[in-house]
């Protein structure tokens, strides 16, 4: 039986010490379907444990695959022996990234069959790109009866304009455009670190991609990518905003290890321009000191790098107990304000008109009972408990579950009152 839990926040305690950034979760999921692509053992490093990366290796398992867990954060995966395209166990109908399985079959066995993506609730979520892409390269798509399937002959590489800039479609795109013959160049793609860290991790394999990290790459594909190499994920830079984010939401102090920094630009400035912190940096560490209540400031979502729109629940967090009234502007995603009802249990005063946010702050919030539903505002959510006064339970923890790895041990080490505890 599957016992629901929740967590019981004390709020009004400083978090105060370190903590150390796992592996980026949306770098992980594109990296354990790119293992497809290669012929051979590959080892990944520093992989987060979080429910998206384990049910991509259950499904590598499904397919053919072999997968070794060699520690607490490494695996071997052998997908030498790939003998089937179709995908459809395991949860994967419940995370967004398992269309990336899409690219990857359709790359390596030119054939896949992959059962409709889920992902957090943020409107609609189109994949006119991904089909754009694949078709471009010569496959056909078609997204119904629950699965997209995807087909082709042959792939041949050609140019490639996104028509809107998406992570998902540039990593999909990518995956299948390395196998292919000749040279696929896409422009307008996505910029983000996972994309970089994707272009390493397939050149690392014997990919020939060049780019990644601007809007144009181009990637000249290669008959075969061999195993036998060992590739750690880059640091997640949501995980380590929100602990940024939480050093000044409770006035505390907190060094944020094994990160890079120059991903952390857009935040660390926002965070400076409310005057609530002082900020340190090092190679591989920024510490955020919180020292008095911040000034409301306007944040508008980018693409990368602008402000992250997977930090836009927990800047709204901070914002809510903010002097003066602040903006926030969600410029990716239709409706990435759902959670906001919660906040206003907790006496947040937020208006929100269409991808708008009006936030008044106010001087503190209220413990309260609230339901997380999405990933990003469960973290949200469990920021606001850790501010708030008095008690908070936060529920429906498996959206938590989906993308961080031990929040809670990490927040109760650096001084929160918090527990799991079954409801
Ligand atoms: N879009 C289209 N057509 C497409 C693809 C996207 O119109 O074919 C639109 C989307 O509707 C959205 C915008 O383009 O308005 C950007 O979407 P994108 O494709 O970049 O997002 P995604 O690939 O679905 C990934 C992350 C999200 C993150 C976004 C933006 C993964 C598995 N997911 O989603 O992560 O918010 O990029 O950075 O990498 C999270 O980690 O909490 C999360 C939601």
């Amino acid at each position: 039986m599957i016992t629901k839990e929740k967590l019981v926040i004390n709020g009004g305690r400083k978090l105060k010490g370190e903590v150390s950034i796992h592996g980026s979760k949306n770098a992980a999921v594109a990296l354990v379907a790119a293992a497809i692509l290669v012929e051979g053992k590959v080892i990944i490093e520093n992989l987060p444990k979080i429910t998206d990366v384990c049910i991509l290796l259950d499904t590598l398992e499904d397919l053919g695959g072999v997968v070794e867990h060699l520690g607490h954060d490494t695996v071997s995966i052998d997908c030498t022996e790939i003998n089937k395209s179709k995908a459809d166990k395991n949860d994967l109908n419940k995370m967004r990234a398992s269309y990336y399985l899409v690219g990857a079959l359709l790359g390596r066995t030119h054939s896949a069959e992959v059962i409709f993506p889920g992902g957090c609730n943020f409107g609609a979520r189109p994949i006119d790109q991904h089909k754009k892409g694949f078709e471009a390269l010569g496959a056909t798509f078609a997204a119904v009866g629950g699965y997209i399937t995807a087909k082709a002959r042959r792939l041949i590489g050609t140019q490639i304009y996104f028509d809107k800039i998406s992570v998902g479609a540039t990593i999909n795109v990518m995956l299948a455009a390395t196998l292919a013959d000749g040279m696929t160049v896409l422009e307008n793609a996505a910029r983000e670190p996972h994309i970089v860290d994707l272009a390493n991790f397939l050149n690392m394999m014997g990919a020939d991609i060049k780019g990644a990290g601007t809007s144009v790459i181009r990637i000249r594909g290669v008959e075969k990518l061999s195993g036998g190499k060992t590739y750690s994920v880059v640091p997640d830079m949501i995980e380590a905003g929100t602990f940024m984010i939480a050093a000044a939401l409770t006035r505390g102090t907190i060094t944020v290890r094994n990160i890079i920094p120059e991903h952390m630009e857009s935040l660390t400035v926002k965070l400076n321009e409310t005057g609530a912190v002082s900020i340190e940096e090092g190679d591989d560490y920024i510490t955020v000191k919180g020292n008095r209540r911040p000034k409301a400031v306007l944040v508008q979502t980018l693409e990368y790098p602008g402000f992250p729109t997977d930090l836009q629940p927990q800047m709204v967090s901070l914002l809510a107990i903010a002097e003066g009234q602040g903006t926030v502007i969600e410029g990716i995603f239709d409706n990435r304000f759902q959670y906001v009802d919660q906040l206003l249990q907790m006496g947040a005063q937020i208006r929100v008109e269409g991808r708008t946010a009006l936030i008044t702050g106010v001087s503190k919030l209220i413990g309260s009972p609230i339901r997380a539903m999405d990933l990003r505002a469960a973290a949200s959510l469990i920021l606001s408990g850790l501010a708030a006064e008095g008690t908070t339970m936060v529920y429906n923890l498996e959206y938590l579950d989906r993308g961080y790895e031990g929040f809670v041990q990490k927040l109760a080490e650096l001084g929160a009152d918090i527990k799991r505890i079954e409801e």
